[in-house]
């Protein structure tokens, strides 16, 4: 895994963006894998200002984000779908119909996940997956344990993760759904690059474990150590505990 230490999470998010921008301008119809999270608030802000800035256009762009939670429709105020569409959606020019975002509220979710899976296949893969990391190592909403997803599927969050979550949900953890639907280590790990984001003391630890440690279905995101065009990109806290 190539590893970019920034001096801050906003250096950090600018140098990505611009990078995503020249990417798009050379494959417009690139596909793009989207994570939540406080993390790429600022990558999508910034992506947003180059946007208005005449200087990236997502017209032609496809877009898969990676979870959603169980039991919340799209127009849920704390949906993974409205934080999308408040911090980066609404203010590009995607096209709606290339915007795929996994529908918690369905009735079916084994049908929902299936069909996730056969949009992002038909989309040709993903070409740039962006990547969070949850403090505990997860990935998307891959949790750690004795075995990992390969495809879509519906999960349990831990009660760290939910935690993790509960600032969309008025700060009360009881209110964070027990279950999600997110892609699995299969869907992400098949994506031509992959590109996680961390930053803050907050991630440090993990973030080292990470990069250093073994490959544990105990850490998911320690399989990205498997990926041929991995990069991780730090800002200067979370590279910390790096010997770098
Ligand atoms: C959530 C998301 C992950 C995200 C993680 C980290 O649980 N499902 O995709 O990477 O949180 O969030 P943050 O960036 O807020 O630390």
């Amino acid at each position: 895994m190539r590893i970019r230490i920034f001096s801050t999470p906003r250096a950090a998010a600018r140098a990505l963006a611009g990078e995503l921008a020249r990417t798009l301008r050379a494959r417009p119809r690139l596909v793009l894998g989207l994570p939540t999270g406080r993390t790429p608030i600022p990558l999508y802000e910034e992506l947003i200002a180059l946007h208005r800035a005449g200087r990236v256009d997502f017209s032609r762009a496809t877009t898969f984000n990676l979870d959603e939670f169980v039991g919340l429709p799209a127009a849920h105020p704390s949906s993974y779908s409205t934080f999308m569409r408040r911090h980066l959606f609404d203010q590009v020019n995607l096209s709606r119909r290339r915007i795929h975002v996994l529908d918690g509220a369905a009735r079916d979710t084994a049908a929902e996940c299936t069909r996730y899976e056969r949009a992002v296949a038909r989309a040709g893969g993903v070409d740039v997956q962006l990547l969070g990391l949850g403090a505990n190592g997860h990935i998307g909403f891959n949790e750690p344990g004795p075995a990992l997803a390969a495809r879509t599927h519906r999960t349990r969050l831990t009660r760290a993760t939910r935690r993790a979550n509960a600032a969309l949900f008025g700060h009360r953890p009881a209110r964070v759904p027990r279950e999600a639907l997110s892609m699995g280590m299969a869907t992400i790990l098949q994506a031509r690059r992959v590109v996680l984001l961390a930053t803050g003391r907050g991630k440090a630890r993990i973030a080292a474990r990470m990069l250093l440690g073994p490959i544990t279905t105990r850490l998911p995101a320690s399989f990205l150590q498997l990926h041929p065009d991995a990069e991780v990109w730090l800002d200067r806290d979370a590279a910390r505990l790096l010997d770098v």
